[in-house]
């Protein structure tokens, strides 16, 4: 196994860099259907995956792949339109490489969606739920994005995921949520690595183990995130409630449709939490 360096971040930021002039404080990442969010964002360049040195480059329907580089609220921010996965074929550090990249360009907080089934049974299908933690299944069964020689210009070797989410930035999403008078869910986001969805006893297992919403990605990045001493904030777009014998199979074209009915809850919760935002 090859791992990146230290130069080969610093190459693929360089690259950025050329092409932009202000200097984000605030990064994204939009899951499955959530691409929409980044049409919000003002005097927007695009940067396609494709044209970047060492960026895994998404082959998903509905991840459009590219950079979108702007302002959002009155913050410069670095929005990942799209997200490649483990399933895809990229390795963990692989996929967890724009998160070490936007920290060498100066990104200080990390906001990540995705596209989740809901475990919870109580959840409804659109459904928003704030991440309060997470249960990193690849990573404990030897998937670690941090595996590899540590590179201690990011963090420590052992890095601590207390608080992984920062409660801070927790507390702002759940007032400006009542605010909006968004109904917000909140809970534990487990990852498995797909492709494939949940068996009935799989769901089963991930209910026992206290998971609310379960998807293929996101803790891989949060990993890299709060190794490198980034503040995260995580939400989940509920498009589908997982079937435990009683309901319908779930598929793509029903996590991008639901992806419609949160794009806009998401887009006007986010924007309002931004606005206050003193960063
Ligand atoms: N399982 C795993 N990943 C998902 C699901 C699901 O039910 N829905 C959206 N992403």
């Amino acid at each position: 196994m090859t791992y990146f360096s230290l130069a080969d971040y610093q190459e693929t930021a360089a690259a950025i860099q050329s092409r932009i002039s202000i200097a984000p404080r605030i990064g994204m990442i939009l899951g499955s259907g959530l691409g929409p969010l980044a049409d919000a964002v003002e005097d927007a360049i695009y940067i396609p995956y494709g044209e970047l040195p060492n960026w895994p480059v998404s082959t998903v329907e509905g991840h459009s792949g590219r950079l979108v580089i702007g302002k959002l609220a009155g913050h410069d921010v670095i929005v990942m339109q799209g997200r490649s996965h483990f399933y895809e074929g990229y390795t963990m550090q692989q996929v967890g490489l724009p998160v070490r990249v936007m920290k060498l360009l100066g990104v200080e907080m990390m906001i990540i969606t995705n596209a989740a089934g809901g475990v919870n049974q109580s959840f409804s299908v659109g459904d928003i739920m704030l991440i309060d933690d997470h249960i990193n299944l690849p990573g404990m069964i030897g998937q670690n994005p941090l595996f590899g020689p540590n590179v201690p210009e990011f963090g420590p070797r052992f890095p601590s995921m207390t608080d992984a989410y920062d409660p801070q930035l927790r507390s702002l999403a759940t007032v400006v949520a009542d605010e909006l008078a968004l109904t917000m869910q909140k809970g534990v986001y487990m990852a498995l690595s797909g492709p494939t969805y949940e068996t009935i006893a799989e769901i089963r297992f991930l209910q026992a183990v206290g998971a609310d919403a379960v998807g293929m990605s996101t803790t891989h990045e949060v990993v890299t995130a709060v190794h490198a001493g980034m503040r995260v904030l995580g939400f989940s777009g509920v498009t589908n409630i997982c079937n435990l014998g009683d309901g319908d199979a779930p598929n793509h074209e029903e996590v991008i449709e639901a992806g419609k009915v949160i794009a806009p809850n998401l887009t006007r919760l986010l924007q309002t939490l931004l606005a206050r935002l003193d960063i």
